[in-house]
């Protein structure tokens, strides 16, 4: 394993909104061969019930813009005033370009659940959302290392699931997790965030004690 390659890729896939090239096509064939990584991914108890809505006709991708854009500007433009923190507003930000160009992105994915969180039987709320995220991250990872770039947002929230669902033409026993804008990056110099030191957010056999 290239350790050096691998943790290059680790630290630097970014969440990527204004650096998605908007002009330069994206074929199916890569995004399938990213799709084949995405699910070498855990899921619980095997359970495997990740689908995904590549969607990458013009018309489709407006018609889910008319719901994205709207929606996720008035979010914006709601929380913006109470950001204080300039990375937090770069965030938004960025999110703001990204509604406002979110039809002219050529690929947006849609990773879905086969299933209802709240199905008779249906795994727990960890297992059930948990068990879509490592693929979708997956799915990222690979991604970025065929010099594309994507973001992970989460517009299907309360009745607007709906109203994305018609859209998409999805049965009632699917759930959508997210919807990731896919494009090639516009260059390919992506830096490592800043976070916290690890110690400082971790501690060893108790909370609070043994520091
Ligand atoms: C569960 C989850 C939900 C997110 N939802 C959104 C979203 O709705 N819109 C968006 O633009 N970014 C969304 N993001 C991306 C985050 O804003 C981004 O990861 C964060 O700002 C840190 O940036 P980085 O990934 O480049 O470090 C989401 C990320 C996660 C993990």
């Amino acid at each position: 394993m290239d350790i050096t390659a691998t943790d290059r890729l680790l630290s630097t896939t970014r969440a990527v909104r204004r650096r998605l090239d908007l002009e330069r096509p994206v074929g199916r064939e890569v995004i399938l061969e990213c799709l084949r990584l995405a699910v070498q991914a855990p899921t619980g108890g095997n359970s495997q019930a990740w689908r995904w809505l590549v969607v990458d006709d013009p018309e489709v991708r407006a018609a889910v813009a008319d719901l994205y854009t709207p929606r996720t500007l008035a979010i914006i433009d709601r929380r913006y005033p109470h950001i204080r923190d300039p990375q937090t507003r770069r965030v938004y930000d960025s999110a703001r370009y990204l509604a406002t160009v979110l039809a002219r992105v050529p690929v947006l994915i849609v990773p879905c659940v086969e299933g209802r969180p709240d199905d008779p039987g249906a795994a727990p709320p960890a297992a059930f959302y948990g068990s879509i995220f490592p693929a979708i991250w997956n799915l990222q990872l690979a991604l970025r290392s065929r010099r594309m770039g994507s973001v992970l947002t989460t517009p299907f929230t309360g009745g607007d699931e709906r109203r994305y669902a018609e859209v998409l033409k999805l049965p009632g026993t699917m759930t959508p997790i997210a919807l990731l804008p896919v494009a090639y990056t516009i260059g390919d110099e992506f830096k490592p965030a800043a976070r916290p030191p690890i110690e400082t957010i971790t501690r060893w056999n108790h909370w609070t004690e043994g520091r």
